[in-house]
């Protein structure tokens, strides 16, 4: 990672994102108290969001995951790819998707239909960031950590050409990438 410090802007600090997941596990433990929920988490994208935010439910809660693809480097390539569905019968269940990040929307309004079509009891979203100006959904966004503006971010979870998942809070990724 050594030589990339000087490409990234810290934008929403560790402390900052662990005071929001606080905040929406404890809207969602009010919400969902005798619901048992299952929680979708969107890899890769999510897997650090939803591991702190289950950490922080104190109700009964089941979870899930779905792997989907749309992104090289900066740019979306458009089609979504799933190369990984879910392994329980949502039926009739409450779920809450877990996202990242919404950019043009189609990320989630794909994984939207998806699980409508197995007709779960009701479906919750929940997506850490929110860039400004997302395009218009048909349903809304339950929950949103942050909107942000319409930059590239990395860091907690969130990549650049699969790296920088691990940086503990979020930062803007600044042209050019020397590394
Ligand atoms: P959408 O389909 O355009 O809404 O893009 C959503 C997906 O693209 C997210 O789930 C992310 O995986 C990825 N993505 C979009 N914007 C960013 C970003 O700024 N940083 C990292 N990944 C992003
Ligand atoms: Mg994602």
């Amino acid at each position: 990672m050594k030589g990339i410090e000087q490409n990234l802007e810290k934008y929403i600090s560790d402390q900052e994102i662990s005071k929001r997941v606080k905040e929406i596990s404890n809207e969602i433990s009010l919400l969902y108290c005798d619901k048992n929920p299952i929680l979708i988490g969107i890899l890769n994208g999510s897997f650090i969001f939803m591991s702190d935010l289950i950490r922080q439910l104190n109700i009964n809660c089941e979870i899930d995951f779905i792997k989907i693809s749309s992104y090289l480097g900066k740019k979306s390539i458009g089609k979504i790819n799933m190369s990984k569905g879910l392994d329980f019968d949502i039926k009739n269940r409450s779920v809450i998707i877990v996202e990242d990040i919404i950019d043009s929307g189609k990320s989630i309004n794909y994984l939207h239909d998806y699980i409508s079509n197995l007709k779960p009891k009701d479906i919750a979203v929940i997506s850490l960031l929110a860039k400004k100006g997302a395009s218009k959904l048909n349903f809304k966004i339950d929950f949103i950590g942050f909107e942000i503006s319409s930059e590239f971010v990395v860091g907690y979870g969130l990549d650049y050409n699969q790296k920088l998942r691990n940086l503990k809070s979020i930062y803007k990724l600044k042209e050019p990438h020397i590394w």
